[in-house]
């Protein structure tokens, strides 16, 4: 049996954050090795919102460099950027021909930021989604591994492919593989430090309000130290009126590698004087390893480069026979 084929992929917009990690690469890592697997740094999705052009490379070599030092092993997974496969926005214009405008305008990321930037919104922003699509159908990919706020996009690239496969294909021959969502119970939507109703985001003003894998163990520990808590004593998970609380016992329980469980037992008569320096070396260790080797990788950019090189490869083989398989069922000439 072949192996099933994973794909997914992360924004070079800042630097990644725990809700990052969490919610996706850290599942990428730990899965790698049952299947075939597809990491991209997604750099055209990055400029969906105003973007510095001085610092989108450096971002997306940093982040390609981030997923190699969270683990992700190139004998198990290809890594490549995003726009070094121009198959993705050609088969983006593709989907974009077939897809209802009213399936776009009511996505929740979208309305969030297209409310964030008033009257600048782009088409792009707009057209996010099916760019998203396209980065996974591509790939014929059965399983995408991503944070629960990309479940609704997972949705959407569903129902293209439906729409696709019904308009241009027949059933017993289905041009494109319909992807499943894969989503963690836990760690699937990391929740701000200083407010546990909202998302960490790369977005958010406030720098306390998230972790990022880079973060030197003083940045750890202020932020910690600064995260927004509760009045109350005895730490529970689940407790709906403590958002703050689930949402750092969480985190604990993650990055200290601990069952809910234990972590309940422990921290079930304690305040939060005692519980933030248990956090703080919890997230210092689990992040160590990973600064470390990020340097290594860093210190040898050839090294980079040549997986880099060769993913796109990899993934160009691929991309370029479903975008075949695609235009050729809707018609077009074939290239001379
Ligand atoms: P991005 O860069 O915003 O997020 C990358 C991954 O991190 C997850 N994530 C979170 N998980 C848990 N808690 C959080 N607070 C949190 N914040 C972010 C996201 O769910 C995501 O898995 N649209 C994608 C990028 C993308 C993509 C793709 C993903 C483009 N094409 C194809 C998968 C497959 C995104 O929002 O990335």
């Amino acid at each position: 049996m072949p192996k099933q084929r994973v794909l997914s992929g992360v924004q070079p917009t800042g630097n990644l954050h725990l809700g990052n990690y969490l919610g996706a690469i850290r599942n990428w890592v730990e899965s790698q090795s049952q299947y075939e697997n597809y990491f991209c740094v997604v750099d055209l999705h990055a400029i969906t919102v105003p973007h510095d052009p001085k610092i989108l490379a450096d971002n997306t070599y940093k982040i390609a460099a981030l997923y190699l030092a969270c683990g992700i092993d190139p004998a198990d997974s290809k890594i490549f950027i995003q726009s070094h496969v121009p198959a993705h926005t050609e088969l983006t214009w593709l989907f974009n021909c077939i897809t209802p405008l009213n399936w776009l305008e009511g996505m929740i990321q979208f309305k969030e930021k297209a409310l964030k930037q008033g009257e600048n919104v782009g088409v792009g922003l707009l057209d996010y989604p099916v760019l998203m699509a396209a980065d996974i159908l591509l790939y014929q990919a059965d399983l995408v591994p991503v944070g629960e706020d990309q479940k609704q996009h997972l949705e959407l690239t569903r129902d293209i492919a439906i729409r696709l496969n019904f308009q241009f294909g027949s059933e017993e021959k289905p041009i494109l593989k319909l992807p499943q969502p894969l989503i963690r119970a836990e760690g699937a939507r990391v929740m701000s430090l200083t407010d546990g109703t909202r998302k960490m985001s790369k977005s958010d003003p406030s720098e306390l309000s998230r972790i990022h894998l880079l973060d030197s163990p003083e940045e750890i520990q202020k932020k910690i130290k600064r995260c927004k808590t509760d009045p109350i004593r005895g730490l529970t998970f689940d407790d709906p009126d403590r958002p703050e609380c689930n949402n750092l016992l969480t985190l604990y329980m993650v990055l200290s590698g601990q069952s809910k469980a234990a972590v309940a037992a422990e921290c079930e008569s304690i305040g939060w004087g005692q519980f933030k320096p248990l956090l703080t070396e919890a997230a210092i260790a689990a992040l160590e390893p990973i600064q470390a080797r990020y340097q290594q990788v860093m210190a040898e950019p050839g090294y980079l480069e040549s997986i880099l090189r060769q993913g796109r490869e990899q993934a160009a083989a691929i991309a370029n026979q479903t975008l075949a398989d695609v235009r050729s069922a809707m018609g077009f000439a074939s290239p001379l």
